[in-house]
């Protein structure tokens, strides 16, 4: 396997745990930890929506150029990214709401699932059709192409930082668990 899909999947991975913790939020009966849920959400808005959905664009342009009949299979990728960014920002902005005003705001529990379900039934999607036809299809050639084109995709310092914050917001999921 791609050593990029290995790493796309690793994302995924943490990405279901913060899914996780958004959705226990969500239901807390006492009204949800707004701090922890506004962190969650900057961070969606940058690294995922800056590069983890970036590398997977740059994967699925090759899968059209290499055979554009299978890519009614796996949908248009590129749009549900748009619209993941769409649903992070309005989501994002009803977190700061009730960050504001300490008050959950109105359809804030639905608004939080409907959010939790469309992204995890995106990563769900990716990982049954996406990434087994990104293996399956693309030569070594194409994957070193690929490599090429995101090995420098943004400054270190970043990188960095967005592990250390993804550590720091999983480690909540312990800490708060119960
Ligand atoms: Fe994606
Ligand atoms: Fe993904």
């Amino acid at each position: 396997m791609s050593e990029m899909i290995a790493a796309l999947k690793e994302e995924h991975a943490s990405m279901r745990d913060l899914l996780d913790l958004i959705e226990r939020e969500a239901k807390r009966p006492e009204g949800p930890d707004y701090g922890l849920l506004h962190e969650i959400m900057a961070y969606c808005r940058t690294y995922p929506d800056q590069f983890h959905h970036p590398k997977e664009d740059l994967i699925y342009r090759a899968i059209c150029r290499h055979d554009p009949r299978v890519t009614p299979a796996i949908d248009d990728l590129e749009a549900e990214h748009e619209e993941l960014a769409i649903a992070s920002r309005e989501f994002a902005e009803l977190v700061e709401q009730g960050l504001a005003s300490g008050a959950r705001p109105p359809a804030f529990t639905e608004m939080a699932l409907a959010f939790v379900a469309q992204y995890r039934g995106h990563i769900e999607k990716e990982d049954r059709e996406f990434f087994p036809s990104a293996v399956e299809i693309l030569s070594p050639e194409e994957w070193q192409e690929l490599g090429d084109q995101i090995s420098h995709p943004g400054d270190p310092l970043f990188y960095q930082t967005a592990g250390d914050r993804l550590q720091a917001l999983l480690s909540r999921k312990f800490d708060q668990a119960g």
